[in-house]
Order: structure tokens, then sequence, then C-alpha cells
């Protein structure tokens, strides 16, 4: 018995940033990002809206997909880099918007691995068998961490949120999955005020250290390695090769990041889902939008095989590898 995919759905804010907009805030050009990263735009959620606010959305549409109603989830496990607030856990504010009053409720912080790691998370109570219905949410209001003032940083993020539902399947399922973690390089990526080690003050107001910090040169080796090496273990762990995967569906940090990591694999590059020029990176949300955008767009069918490729901040990584049984 496996857990599988039985919902999907996702939920992006209206308003557009092109990099011609950002060129107007930072000393930048629209050819620098494009040449660099390979985003165009990004979505910027209104002042008025959090995390999850993006994510119940996201996950309204998913329990409809899977033909459930609200009252049928019995845990959500929400993933985000820009929570709502310290505590309580988003997945609390999730489920009370969403009124899935059945449902137990937690967060999982690990960035922008955090969607691999809930679902992870999610498959092993399924398999368990202490829950028959988990919603797996991955949302970001990335724009309100943002240091508009850092064009290192601004130029990346965006805000949007995706969702899927976990249940028990009778065929195909999640086949295999691995997490990795590496806190030797946690100052590589982070957003360093604002918890315990440095509370808010007016200093730490004044220094900008409220906002993503980021060595990009040193996490883009890493994000490279780990793709290619996550790849390899989850394939290999299920005795499968690389030419039974027909769809990759990365993190979407930097098309740069996907291509080193892809040419690497000698992997098609036709066969790997980038929409990070449309979007850029939306953390936790970035793989379920790709997933629920490829899916709808016909590009994922039942009997594929496809692997979900995460890593971040932390640092992090992790693979699902899926049969698609929708
Ligand atoms: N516009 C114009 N110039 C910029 C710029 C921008 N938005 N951002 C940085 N630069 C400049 C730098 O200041 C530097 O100038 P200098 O040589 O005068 O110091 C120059 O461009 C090259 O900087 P560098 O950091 O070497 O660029 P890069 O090719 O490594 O690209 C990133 C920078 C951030 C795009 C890249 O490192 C990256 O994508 N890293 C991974 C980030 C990521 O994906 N993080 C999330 C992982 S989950």
């Amino acid at each position: 018995m496996k857990a599988g995919i039985i919902g999907i759905g996702s939920y992006l804010p209206d308003k557009v940033i092109s990099n011609y907009d950002l060129e107007k805030k930072v000393d930048t050009s629209n050819e620098w990002i494009i040449e660099r990263t390979g985003i165009s735009y990004r979505r910027k959620a209104n002042d008025n809206i959090c995390s999850s606010d993006l994510g119940a959305e996201a996950a309204k549409l998913s329990i409809k997909d899977a033909n459930l109603e609200p009252e049928d989830i019995d845990l959500i496990i929400s993933a985000s880099s820009s929570p709502d607030r310290i505590f309580p856990a988003t997945a609390c504010i999730i489920q009370n918007k969403i009124r899935a009053k059945n449902a137990a409720a937690f967060d999982i912080q690990a960035a922008c691995t955090g969607f691999i790691y809930a679902l992870t998370t999610a498959a092993q109570f399924i398999v368990g068998g202490q829950y028959k219905n988990i919603l797996v949410v991955g949302s970001e209001v990335l724009s309100k961490v943002t240091d508009w003032e850092d064009r290192n940083t601004c130029v990346l993020f965006g805000d949007g949120a995706g969702a899927v539902v976990l249940s028990k399947v009778k065929w195909g399922g999640v086949i295999n999955s691995i997490l990795g973690a590496d806190g030797n390089g946690s100052e590589l990526l982070e957003l360093p005020a604002g918890g315990t080690k440095e509370p808010a003050d007016f200093d730490t107001v004044k220094k900008r250290r409220h906002y993503i910090k980021m060595s990009g040169n040193e996490v883009f080796k890493f994000a490279v390695k780990v793709f290619e090496d996550c790849t390899r273990k989850v394939i290999k762990e299920a005795d499968l090769s690389l030419n039974d995967i027909d769809l990759i569906i990365p993190h979407q940090a930097n098309i740069r990041i996907i291509d080193a990591a892809i040419k690497r694999l000698k992997f098609p590059r036709d066969r790997v889902v980038v929409n990070l020029s449309n979007y850029g990176n939306m953390s936790s949300a970035s793989i379920p939008v790709a997933l629920d955008e490829a899916f709808r767009m016909g590009r994922i069918k039942k009997g594929h095989k496809i692997i979900l490729i995460g890593f971040g901040a932390g640092l992090t990584w992790g693979a699902n590898l899926i049969d698609w049984n929708l």
C-alpha cells in the first residue's frame, strides 16, 4: 500500500512584477536578470495578504480536485519560508480558513525543500495508517521578507502557493523519498533576525536583518551538486535508472542551476519542468505550483514516473519519486 496524490491546486496573486519594474528600484537590468537567473516576472501579494491566505486558496482547490470536503482532511502539513508568524503554525491558520475542523495541523521548516519534507512526512503517516487524507501546502509571501534595496536577492523571489492532497492509493504513488541536511551551511541563506538569536529591536531593523541574506555563489554550487546527487540516489534506491524517468520537476531557483545539473545527469531538457521565468523562486511553493501546471498542461500522465527535487536553506535537500496514479 502506497500514498499517492489525489488532488492538486495552486494559487498565485494577480500582481506581476517585471524585471523592468526592478530596474526602477535597484541597479540592475532586464538582460542581467534573464542571463544570470532566467527570471522575467514574479508575482507579488497585496499588502494585506499573508502566506496562509495564499495557502488556503491553493488548499481549497486541491481538496476540490480530490473530490473531498475540508472536513475529510485528517492532517494539514504546511511548509513556508515566510510563515504568518513564528507561532502559531501557519497550518493551524489555514485549517481555520478552510474550515477543516477534523484536521490536526503543524508546520515543517525546511525552506525551499519544505514541500518535499512535508510530502515525505505525509506519505509516512498514510503508509503507517494513522491518517487517511492529508493536505500538504507550500505557501509564500516572500515579497515581505525580501530586501527591495538588495539587488543580489530582490530579483530572485516571488509569491505563490501550491497544495496537494495525499491518500492511500491502490496503484502507483510515492515509490521512494530521500531527505538530507547540512547545518554547517546554515548561514549561507538565512533570515537572521526576529527569532531568539537576534530578537527584533531598533538595531536589527536599522541593519535590515529582517530580510533574506544569501551567499549566492556558495548556494549555487551546493544546489547543482545536490540536484544531481539527489536524483541519482532516489532512482538508485528504487532500482530504476534515469531512462525510466518521464519528468523531473525541480525547485525553481535559477535556470543555470537546473541546466548545469541536467547536463551533469545527461537527462533530456524537454523532460524537465521549468516555469521560473514567470514566477521566480517561490521557495516551498515552487514545486507544487510547477507540478500543478505540468499536470494541467497534460505533461504528466498516469503511469509516468516523476521526480520532485528540492534544495535550499538549512542547508536542506530532498526528492520524491512518484509513480503517477491520477
Ligand atoms: N543586477 C546586476 N548585477 C548584479 C545583480 C543584479 N540583480 N546581482 C548581483 N550583481 C552583480 C554582483 O554585485 C557582482 O558584481 P561585482 O562583480 O561588481 O561584485 C556581479 O553581478 C556578479 O555577481 P555574482 O554573485 O558572481 O553573480 P552570479 O552569476 O553568481 O549570480 C545569483 C548571482 C544570486 C543569481 C546566483 O549566485 C544564484 O542564483 N545563486 C543561487 C541563488 C539561489 O538560487 N538561492 C536559493 C536557493 S533555494
